[in-house]
């Protein structure tokens, strides 16, 4: 008999079957389970242990926050994500992790921040102006772009040409999939490794890194000071010892501050506008609030922000984040051992109706209405506690810039063609269809 008194769930059979499920369609499967069993169930599936899903904000506050000591990432992101991307902020634990955070954090400082809306203006500027607009525009690839764009301008002040771009974005995705495939299907990763799968990945990640690589080599023989955050990253210098972070280190990182700096606000842009263009009331309301304003009124812009929150409550692009117990705990009434997994279904929690009223309604109002303290409390766009997301004040800048300048050029219409959710490591939109003039 275990000591432990899990949250209800699946048994060993039962896991196997959900697991399927999963592969097929996992944010309905996880909806229904909590359907079942209510909001924190468990699954067994052999090889993880016991494992907890939980859309209870209370519970997702604890881990992140109330006890965040006792709660690292997961051999799922610390492993099988960081052997792709790299051991850095996103990806490593403990004092590693907490180094990384306070050499990197002044990068992201508010003020910092400040200093790059008109360089991320200039470049949403110019993709607005070039931006292939017609009928049924394919959204997604060109929202990714755009993110990518601006983290590169932005942050890494980096030229690059065109098709090496092209492939960069595509090793990133390609890898992304395969990861999501092998989290999900632990059992077959015997056979990733020996099909040679993981071989084609790591392939595809050094080849990414070799061309930032590059970039890195350039800078530290060139002598030129560009002021962006790769110089920072450069010239950053440990407290305790003085000494700067070695080449490796750099490259983790700056792979890291790439993928989670993009593939994120892609997913958040192209939702927002496919939710716009079939709200069109929303859509007239807000273009008519943001006409003519300067880059500090659109920072700061109630129902821009409410229109940016209200669809990454709908569609956070970080839909699930995990943890792992370092130690035995306990939550109300249950208990479990250290070493159980814990995975936050941001999404669930997002669309529940015992925290929103008509949760599938798109509704920016109640972000405008709301007690923002008491929101926040069952609202994680960007994570919560000490690993808050480190660029969110980067992305909501990046996100309110692009929509009043979007908006005031371009008309959107739907197609009545429904997207598709695909959950992979993020949320990507897939098939957003737009007729835009
Ligand atoms: C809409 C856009 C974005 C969303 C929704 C988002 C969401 C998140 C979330 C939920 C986390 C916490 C993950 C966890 O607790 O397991 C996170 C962490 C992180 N994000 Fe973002 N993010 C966005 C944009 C960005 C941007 C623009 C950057 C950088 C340029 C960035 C860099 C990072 C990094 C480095 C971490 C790890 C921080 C740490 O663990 O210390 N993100 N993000």
């Amino acid at each position: 008999m275990t000591p432990y008194t899990f949250p209800p769930g699946y048994s060993f059979f039962g896991t196997y079957k959900r697991a399927l499920q999963v592969v097929r369609s996992p944010l309905e499967t996880m909806m229904e389970s909590v359907e079942r069993f209510g909001e924190s169930y468990s699954v067994t599936d052999g090889i993880r242990g016991r494992m907890i899903l939980t859309q209870n904000p209370e519970f997702i506050d604890y881990i992140l926050r109330r006890n965040q000591k006792n709660y690292h990432k997961s051999r799922m992101v610390t492993e099988k994500l960081g052997r792709f991307i790299g051991n850095g902020l996103l990806t490593s634990n403990g004092s590693y992790w907490l180094r990384q955070r306070r050499l990197i954090q002044p990068g992201f400082h508010p003020q910092k921040v400040q200093g790059l809306y008109s360089i991320m203006k200039t470049t949403i500027d110019k993709f607005v102006d070039e931006f292939p607009a017609g009928d049924q525009v394919d959204i997604y690839p060109l929202m990714n772009r755009l993110a990518f764009d601006v983290v590169l301008n932005t942050l890494f002040d980096i030229q690059l040409p065109a098709h090496t771009i092209k492939q960069v974005g595509k090793f990133i995705s390609e890898i992304q999939e395969f990861v999501i495939a092998d989290i999900r299907q632990p059992y077959k990763s015997w056979w990733y490794e020996l099909s040679g799968t993981v071989k084609e990945n790591l392939g595809k990640s050094q080849h990414t890194r070799n061309i930032l690589l590059e970039v890195i080599r350039e800078r530290t023989s060139g002598g030129k000071k560009y002021n962006d955050l790769l110089d920072m990253l450069l010239d950053a210098r440990y407290e305790d010892t003085g000494e700067g972070m070695n080449e490796e280190q750099i490259l983790d990182e700056i792979m890291i501050l790439f993928i989670a700096g993009h593939e994120t606000t892609g997913n958040a842009l192209t939702w927002m506008l496919y939710l716009l263009a079939t709200h069109p009331e929303e859509l007239a309301r807000l273009k008519n609030e943001t006409a003519g304003l300067s880059i500090q009124e659109i920072i700061s812009n109630a129902r821009l922000t409410a229109v940016i929150h209200e669809s990454m409550r709908l569609y956070p692009p970080a839909w699930v984040s995990d943890r792992v117990a370092m130690e035995d705990d306990s939550f109300e009434g249950f208990s479990f051992p250290k070493g159980t997994i814990i995975a936050l279904f941001y999404f669930g929690l997002h669309r529940s109706t015992k925290y929103w009223d008509d949760p599938l309604a798109f509704n920016p109002d109640r972000f405008l209405k709301a007690d923002q303290k008491e929101k926040s409390k069952v609202f994680f766009p960007f994570g919560s506690g000490p690993r808050l997301c480190i660029g969110n004040n980067f992305a909501m800048a990046e996100m309110a810039i692009f929509l009043q300048a979007f908006l005031q050029k371009f008309d959107l219409k739907p197609t009545g063609i429904k997207p598709k959710m695909r959950a992979l490591i993020t949320l990507r939109p897939e098939g957003v269809l737009l007729n835009i003039r």
